[in-house]
């Protein structure tokens, strides 16, 4: 179903980083972190995919602001953030990440477009509430920064557009903190984690920027199927969901094996080879997720067909391992 009141397209997403590369072995962060501290892992079948060069410790590249610390990162295991980030083309990660990344790749081939066809759901999601008059955006799991952003992509259909970012990764972190500031250009980062909603719920500076008595958008994409039942992800949502206003959207991703059902499962194996859990879900599960919301056109469809901004090739459709939806709360 094409989008008929949407906005135009936007340019197809790119990674970015926010300065010139300075080291082909490691992330080209402004904040980079110092040499591993953590102790060693056990070396992963993963490990000895490639023939990658060493890590270096980067130099920082200017002033970091007062009361900042150096994150704490454990190089040697791959990382959701920066292996998504890798295969979206980016900059930021590291060797394990790129050995997880080659990995994932001889599972699904189609990885990367599929990558690519979720910040696109998300671009279409995002622009077609603002065009509805949502005017708050929270997006929790950011992820290294990719343009278009999400404040980007909403400012794009409505410029006065506040959008608040969570994550729990402190390479994420870094960056966030050069790119937005707390609130006064109506962006900020909160280092959150989605599986703590109350302590969220509380964050002065998300409280700052976002009022939770006007509807507000909880954005959660590329992020559920990294999470398993014991972690609880309906009871999270459903908290965070109970926080807004009527009116509010969850816009939502779950990879899946109902569609493409061997690359699914070949994606979910690799995943935890690399020592990162993937729990699929079917259909019946993901609507679960969703609680009481109402999903809105066309409903829970595979990602790539939500309100698609011209024709969806039969090769891409035969590729599809994650669902979209967009949700409402009356
Ligand atoms: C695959 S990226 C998705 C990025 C972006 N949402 C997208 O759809 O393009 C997943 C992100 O979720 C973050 N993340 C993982 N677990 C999290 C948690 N419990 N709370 C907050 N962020 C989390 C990771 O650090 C990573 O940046």
């Amino acid at each position: 179903m094409a989008d008929q009141d949407g906005p135009g397209p936007l340019p197809s997403t790119s990674p970015v980083s926010p300065l010139p590369p300075n080291d082909p072995t490691g992330p080209t962060s402004p904040s980079s972190p110092p040499p591993p501290t953590s102790p060693k892992r056990p070396v992963s079948s993963v490990t000895q995919l490639s023939s990658l060069p060493a890590m270096s410790p980067l130099a920082p590249l200017f002033d970091t602001p007062a009361g900042w610390r150096p994150p704490t990162v454990d190089t040697d295991a791959a990382h959701i953030a920066r292996v998504y980030d890798c295969l979206l083309g980016g900059k930021d990660h590291f060797r394990a990440d790129r050995q997880a990344t080659e990995l994932l790749l001889r599972a699904n081939p189609h990885l990367r477009d599929a990558c690519r066809q979720q910040r696109d759901f998300l671009r279409r999601a995002v622009a077609h509430l603002a065009g509805a008059g949502l005017r708050q955006f929270v997006d929790i799991g950011t992820g290294l920064p990719a343009t278009p952003s999400t404040h980007q992509m909403a400012r794009a259909v409505e410029p006065g557009a506040r959008v608040a970012y969570v994550d729990n990764d402190p390479i994420v972190l870094s960056h966030a903190r050069v790119l937005l500031n707390d609130g006064a250009d109506g962006t900020a980062f909160i280092d959150g984690d989605f599986r703590s909603p109350e302590a969220l719920l509380q964050d002065p500076v998300l409280r700052s920027l976002i009022d939770f008595a006007e509807p507000v958008v909880i954005v959660v994409t590329g992020l559920l199927h990294f999470l398993p039942d014991h972690e609880t992800p309906a009871r999270h949502l459903k908290t965070l969901m109970d926080a807004c206003a009527p009116g509010s959207h969850l816009v939502l991703t779950a990879g899946t094996a109902d569609l493409a059902a061997d690359l699914a499962r070949a994606t979910a194996a690799a995943y935890r080879q690399c020592s990162i859990p993937c729990r699929l879900r079917d259909d019946r599960e993901v609507l679960e997720l969703l609680g009481d919301l109402e999903p809105i056109a066309p409903g829970l469809v595979p990602m790539a067909e939500w309100r698609p901004e011209g024709a969806v090739s039969r090769t891409v459709r035969a590729r599809q391992i994650a669902y979209g939806v967009v949700a409402r709360k009356d």
